[in-house]
């Protein structure tokens, strides 16, 4: 299904989404049960817009999240610059999203510079000395400088880590940046310096931010909307 959306000044759109887990108890028989998470969502997220999505611990935040992705199943419609797109290769381009522990999403073994490379190196695109250059662009544009690609993820703190992820999904130049509890796992000071960049990636690139959060200050501080989430319904939106 490719239908398309009127609304085509919405860089992401939501219609009508709901969302559930399927699980069974153990045995042959084992009874099904199906636990519903998301019901009737509907949001509109503008270019160049910071979106606050608040909540409870639970109530459907990441599940939302991995909707937009396509990580999750879900029924009703998702569209991204008016479109319906069913592969997560196409959403992935488009969109991105950084989680809150960022060591437990970067491979320990490898180089910082491998690291940032590899998304480009799936997505195919660019040339090797395209590619290279890029990587030094990005590390600058996340706050670091081009020679931490010879180190190792071991070699850095939470903060730099978070840049490193920050930078792998900047690298793809998507629309819309998700980052879910990004700033949650970080000291208080290691945490405003990440919001900041937010802030500076939004201002320097245009980006699009969905930021969710339990943390109000922060929501406060970088969102120009903000909805807020509870037992998987959605308040309308309002300015902050
Ligand atoms: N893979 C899963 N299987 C079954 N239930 C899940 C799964 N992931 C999340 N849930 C449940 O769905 C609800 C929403 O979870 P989640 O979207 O992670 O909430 P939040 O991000 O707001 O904390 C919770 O009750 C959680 O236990
Ligand atoms: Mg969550």
């Amino acid at each position: 299904m490719n239908r398309d959306n009127n609304d085509t000044a919405s860089l992401l759109s939501i219609r009508h989404l709901s969302s559930e887990y399927t699980s069974r108890n153990y045995g042959l028989f084992g009874k099904k049960h199906i636990k519903k998470v998301l019901h009737d969502i509907n949001l509109d997220i503008y270019p160049g817009e910071i979106f606050g999505l608040v909540g409870e611990s639970g109530c459907g935040k990441t599940t939302l999240a991995r909707c937009i992705l396509n990580l999750t199943a879900y029924q009703g419609d998702i569209f991204l610059d008016g479109k319906n797109y069913a592969s997560r290769l196409e959403r992935a381009r488009l969109v991105q999203m950084v989680f809150q522990d960022p060591g437990a999403s970067l491979n320990p073994v490898k180089k910082i510079g491998w690291l940032l490379e590899e998304p480009l190196v799936i997505h195919r695109m660019g040339t090797p000395e395209e590619r290279a250059a890029l990587v030094d662009e990005t590390l600058t544009r996340v706050g670091l400088d081009p020679s931490y690609k010879k180190r190792r993820v071991t070699e850095l703190s939470g903060g730099q880590k978070q840049r490193i992820c920050i930078g792998r999904a900047l690298i793809l130049k998507p629309k819309l940046l998700i980052a879910d509890e990004a700033v949650s796992a970080l000291d208080v000071s290691v945490g405003a310096q990440i919001l900041n960049l937010f802030r500076d990636l939004h201002e320097s690139l245009g980006l699009s931010v969905l930021f969710i959060s339990h943390n109000m200050n922060a929501v406060e501080y970088l969102c120009d909307r903000v909805a807020v989430m509870q037992d998987g319904k959605l308040s309308p939106p309002a300015p902050v």
